[in-house]
């Protein structure tokens, strides 16, 4: 019998249990797919962050004319799933120059990115403007100096096309003073956040953008947080926005939830679209441009991590040791985050352990509250959703290589991102 109902809602839509009970991720074995590339690897459904990017167009188009999907990119900015995103038709959110880079790169067209940063030098700025970026949202007042100086300098010689017509079109970030409930170091919408202005300072913001001649300001911007399992806090973000002004557009940012493990439900993308355009549609007017920039949402669930097991030993607990660890998935030591593990081929929890990686530090748990199926050396061990902020914050903590990704589908596995060499820890190196 071929079997999902086994599989938490973490995995990837695209993968199952096969009759033997061993995992396939976009119709790939995952054990094959462990032997043919090495570990550890992050094995992606190619289809499952189409099916992802269509259900927000989807339900977009369900309920309101006029409306942006911008993928937030610094979930994961390999080129491969960037390609995808643009492929489907999204804008791009980008966070630094280098993502900015990335983004050109994979295909997204200027005018669909959106220029983001709480702390962009001069440089950083010229180049978004240069290269004809749709819409730089301003963070702070040091920004408004900065692109008052770029349009002014930029006015008589050709920048990008936005800055050449009516000047360059920007967003103000707002904090809306929401706390969402999430952890503290992905929240951003509370007053105290280095994350742009608060209602009043946006309100002198925009009074200073509407004097300079070439900036156009299109709108406002909010951003609550990440991982949010709960509708309130975007709901109560557009309201708080709402005594600003009317505008054309509002991006009210990325944060939508997914589930790390069995037993967790985020609201569907279904029901946050409606409420977003439910609320912007009550607390600021028809006729509203939409923009939001899901991250985690679009990428998380799309992927899983493969390891092998290089140790299993008591010493007190159960402590299953593999060949990866803060070096490719740092959100564990960051943020306490909890994800589930599974021996790939052997799923159940018939052994409660602590699953650590190999590095330097007691820290290093991946998954503290582990059950694994008889742990043995040679393993290969599976933790699903690791498509989010996996490979973006991943290092070299130990001189560790970072790891290689493969895109599944359809039983075909391609590599995406190749596996660093030892040669690659040493490139930058001057001597
Ligand atoms: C401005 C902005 N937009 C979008 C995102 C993406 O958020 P998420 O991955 O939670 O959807 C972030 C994440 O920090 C962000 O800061």
């Amino acid at each position: 019998m071929l079997s999902t109902e086994r599989l938490s809602p973490a995995f990837p839509q695209h993968s199952r249990l096969d009759e033997r009970g061993r995992l396939q991720i976009g119709g790939c074995d995952a054990i094959e797919l462990a032997r043919e590339f090495g570990t550890p690897l992050y094995a992606v459904a190619e289809e499952d962050l189409r099916a992802r990017a269509r259900s927000y167009l989807d339900a977009f188009r369900a309920r309101h004319d006029d409306f942006v999907v911008a993928y937030g990119a610094k979930a994961n900015a390999c080129t491969a799933v960037l390609e995808v995103f643009a492929g489907e038709g999204l804008w791009c959110d980008v966070a630094s120059a280098g993502e900015l880079q990335l983004a050109l790169g994979a295909g997204f067209s200027p005018e669909r990115l959106i220029v983001h940063g709480n702390a962009r030098t001069e440089e950083e700025l010229e180049l978004a403007l240069g290269s004809g970026a749709g819409l730089v949202v301003v963070d702070n007042f040091d920004d408004i100096d900065r692109l008052e100086r770029l349009t002014s300098a930029a006015s008589g010689a050709p920048a990008g096309p936005a800055a050449a017509h009516e000047g360059q079109d920007v967003l103000v970030r707002v904090t809306p003073g929401v706390r969402p409930g999430t952890h503290a170091s992905i929240s951003t919408g509370q007053a105290d956040s280095k994350f742009g202005l608060g209602i009043d300072d946006a309100a002198r913001a925009i009074e200073r953008i509407d004097a300079i001649e070439g900036l156009r300001l299109l709108g406002l911007h909010v951003h609550v947080g990440s991982q949010l399992m709960e509708l309130e806090p975007f709901v109560a973000a557009v309201a708080a926005i709402a005594p600003l002004g009317s505008f054309d557009v509002y991006d009210l940012g990325g944060g939508l939830g997914v589930a790390y493990g069995a037993g967790e439900h985020p609201p569907a993308v279904e029901d946050y679209v409606a409420a977003l355009v439910e609320a912007v549609q009550s607390a600021l007017g028809p006729g509203k441009r939409i923009i939001v920039e899901p991250g985690r949402s679009l990428v998380a669930n799309a992927c899983a991590t493969l390891y092998t097991v290089v140790s299993v030993k008591r010493n007190v607990s159960v402590w299953v040791a593999v060949d990866g660890g803060m070096s490719d998935n740092l959100r564990p030591m960051l943020y306490g985050a909890r994800y589930e593990a599974q021996v790939a081929d052997r799923f159940g929890d018939s052994v409660p352990c602590r699953l650590v990686g190999k590095h330097c530090e007691s820290g290093d748990v991946l998954v503290h509250d582990a059950a694994l199926q008889d742990p043995e050396v040679g393993d290969v061990v599976v933790t699903p959703a690791t498509g989010a902020y996996g490979l973006a914050m991943a290092n070299n903590y130990n001189g560790v290589p970072r790891p290689a990704m493969v895109f599944c589908r359809d039983g075909q596995a391609r590599l995406v991102v190749r596996r660093e060499t030892y040669d690659d820890l040493r490139a930058r190196d001057v001597s």
